[in-house]
């Protein structure tokens, strides 16, 4: 133990961890599972999906695990009824406004969102109504970005501006009408995009895809004076 470390609570366990870590982090180092969404460290720690929510003994509210920072004595449970009921709502709202065609989604079987809601057991949505994002945006030449898929956690804005130092996503609106989109709503084929794929590697769901050489035979199908020639896939992924 050194002096700039902190020694408090979890789950009645008592840790020790460096000063200025997140709840989440500090969870991690000693296998302390907290389900996540948005988070991606060091890269998007922003507290927006709230899958992360704990109990903090003295404090009323539920806490984001992933932007709480660790302190003296404090008192975590992670995974108490009320932290897994407001986990569990908070799944419910997002899936609501979420395009689950999942049976021929690219990323079935591989996607975060299906992940949790099989780890939290839910089946049905109570919250259904109008959904917020329809438009596709598959005019670059290696990636389709789909807004109806879209769960707002800007993992891809986040590498974009923050890693790959490109910034050519954005996010727009308030409530209902958020969005993560290219800087002035274009699309992705006209803002300087360098095709480096990292939005949709680190993109959780099926919102971010490459573009396949199956979409240009289909839409060539669809037009018969076109020639269908099938090249190698144009996407480029970072090393
Ligand atoms: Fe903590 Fe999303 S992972 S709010």
């Amino acid at each position: 133990m050194t002096m700039s470390d902190v020694t408090f609570k979890i789950n009645n366990m008592e840790i020790t961890v460096p000063e200025g870590i997140t709840v989440l982090e500090a969870a991690r180092r000693h296998n302390i599972d907290i389900p996540t969404l948005c988070n991606l460290k060091d890269v998007n720690e922003i507290g927006a999906c709230r899958m992360c929510m704990v109990e903090v003994a003295g404090a009323k509210a539920l806490q984001a695990a992933c932007v709480y920072p660790v302190a003296p004595g404090i008192e975590v449970f992670t995974n108490t009824p009320r932290a897994r009921k407001a986990r569990r709502v908070n799944l419910e709202l997002i899936l609501s406004n979420h395009h689950r065609e999942c049976t021929t989604c690219i990323r079935s079987e591989n996607c975060e969102l299906q992940s949790l809601a099989k780890d939290l057991g839910i089946s049905d949505i109570p919250f259904e109504g109008e959904k917020s994002g329809h438009h596709i945006d598959d005019l670059s030449p290696s990636i389709v970005r789909d807004e109806s898929k879209c769960v707002l956690c800007k993992r891809c804005l986040a590498i974009c501006n923050k890693v790959q130092k490109i910034g050519v996503l954005g996010a727009v609106g308030r409530g209902f009408t958020s969005q993560v989109q290219p800087v002035f709503n274009k699309s992705i084929a006209e803002v300087g995009c360098i095709n480096c794929g990292q939005c949709i590697v680190n993109c959780p769901v099926g919102a971010l895809k490459e573009k396949s050489d199956i979409n240009r035979v289909w839409d060539a199908l669809g037009d018969p004076t076109k020639t269908v020639v099938v090249q190698s896939a144009p996407a480029v992924r970072a090393a």
